[in-house]
Order: C-alpha cells, then sequence, then structure tokens
C-alpha cells in the first residue's frame, strides 16, 4: 500500500486523540501521539529534578530521553529507561507542567527528529499534536487542524475526569495550557492547506468520517 500521513492538531479537549486513533484504527494506519513525548519528558525532568526553566539540563534530557513508544491498536504504551510510564502521563501535576517542558525551543527540535523517525518507519500513519501540521509534518498528505468551542472543550475534559475535578479547575487547566501551548505552536487558526474541523456541534463518529473522507482516494 503506499504511505499515508495525517496529521492533525489542535488544542485541548478538541477530540483530537479519540479521533486520530479511530481514524488510524479505521484506516490500519499506525497511530502516534506527539503529547505523550512532551509528558514523557516532563515526567522524565520532574523524577530527575530538572526545573523547565534550567533549559541546558531539559535540552540535553530531550536530547538523550531514554524513550520507547509501542503504538498498538489499544493505544500506546510509553516506556522510560525500560519502565512503562504510560499511567502517569495524563495526571494533572504532568499536564500542569508538561508546557514549561515543551517551550524549551532546543528540546522541540530534538523529539521533532525522533517524530519524523517515527512517521519514515510507518509508513501509514496518523500523527496528533499541536504543530504537526505546520512544523514536523508539513508535507503530511491530509493535515486537519481539529477545533471547538471552549465550553465544549472544557464540558469534554470534565467527563473524562469524571468529577475528579470541578468545573472551575478544568476550566483553569485547558485555558491556561492553551495559552500556554500557544506560545510554542500555532494552533489556533488551519495554516494554508490545513483543513479546518470544528467538532462543537459533531460527534466523535461524525468527525471521523468527516477525516476519513477527507483522505485522498488514491491512499
Ligand atoms: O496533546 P496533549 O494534551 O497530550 O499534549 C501535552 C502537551 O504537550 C501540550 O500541552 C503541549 O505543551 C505539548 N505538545 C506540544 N507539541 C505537540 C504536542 C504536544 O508542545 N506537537
Amino acid at each position: 500500500r503506499p504511505g499515508l500521513v495525517i496529521a492533525v492538531d489542535g488544542p485541548s479537549g478538541a477530540g483530537k486523540s479519540s479521533t486520530s486513533r479511530e481514524v488510524a484504527a479505521r484506516l490500519g494506519c499506525a497511530y502516534l501521539d506527539t503529547g505523550s513525548m512532551y509528558r514523557a519528558l516532563a515526567v522524565w525532568c520532574a523524577d530527575h529534578r530538572i526545573a523547565a526553566d534550567d533549559t541546558d539540563a531539559v535540552v540535553a534530557a530531550a536530547r538523550d530521553l531514554p524513550l520507547e513508544i509501542t503504538p498498538s491498536p489499544a493505544g500506546f504504551t510509553v516506556a522510560l529507561d525500560g519502565r512503562d510510564v504510560t499511567a502517569r502521563l495524563h495526571r494533572p501535576e504532568v499536564s500542569g507542567m508538561v508546557s514549561g517542558y515543551a517551550a524549551v525551543r532546543d528540546a522541540r527540535r530534538s523529539l521533532n527528529a525522533r517524530m519524523r523517525a517515527i512517521i519514515a518507519a510507518s509508513g501509514r500513519i496518523v500523527v496528533e499534536g499541536r504543530d504537526i501540521t505546520t512544523v514536523v509534518a508539513p508535507d503530511a498528505d491530509l493535515r486537519v487542524l481539529l477545533q471547538a468551542d471552549p465550553a465544549r472543550r472544557i464540558a469534554r475534559r470534565e467527563a473524562e475526569l469524571n468529577g475528579a475535578a470541578d468545573r472551575k479547575t478544568v476550566t483553569e487547566q485547558v485555558v491556561g495550557r492553551d495559552a500556554a501551548d500557544s506560545a510554542s505552536s500555532k494552533f489556533e487558526t488551519p495554516a494554508a492547506g490545513v483543513v479546518l474541523i470544528d467538532s462543537t456541534e459533531l460527534t466523535l463518529e461524525q468527525v471521523v468520517d468527516k477525516v476519513i473522507g477527507l483522505v485522498p482516494a488514491e491512499l
């Protein structure tokens, strides 16, 4: 089969992960959640007492990060130095600190190189993040920016957390992380050639159908 790279960007809570995972499953593609790589960097730095403003140390950590990603249809396993850290990656304390590490420009370069290697090795893949359509894979076969109204994104996060945090806390997290991340990547408006999908009024199924409908027929 021919190669196929689908890039999906968007803010937190827009439905990137659910959409990308489902599109990958339906098309028989690999799936790369690049946020998990930044989250793994944050976990590694926190465990090694490297603060986000110690940029030299963060850059070195990103360069040498003993990161192992195992894509699977069921999801995604992330190991650091042979230890499975998948369950830690989405904890609130990691979500709260990841943007600071992701802001370190040369750390991003290191992770970008790893992402490109994974993309090149996989042939057919759905890659999601914040700067995949613009920086990591601007030549992807299909580039999508997934958006949704903030109220909808906050409600989705709240539902995901299942009562673990109240509306005010979730709002601060979502809005705060978007603001911090928008300094590193431009994911608010689609770049030239990037298709905008607003998922505010759509079900997951409808978004997935839209993305699959946009895949060039010959791929
Ligand atoms: O997508 P997710 O919410 O898991 O991403 C976690 C964090 O990783 C983001 O808040 C952002 O700081 C960073 N990130 C990034 N560029 C990407 C993907 C994620 O800066 N391509």
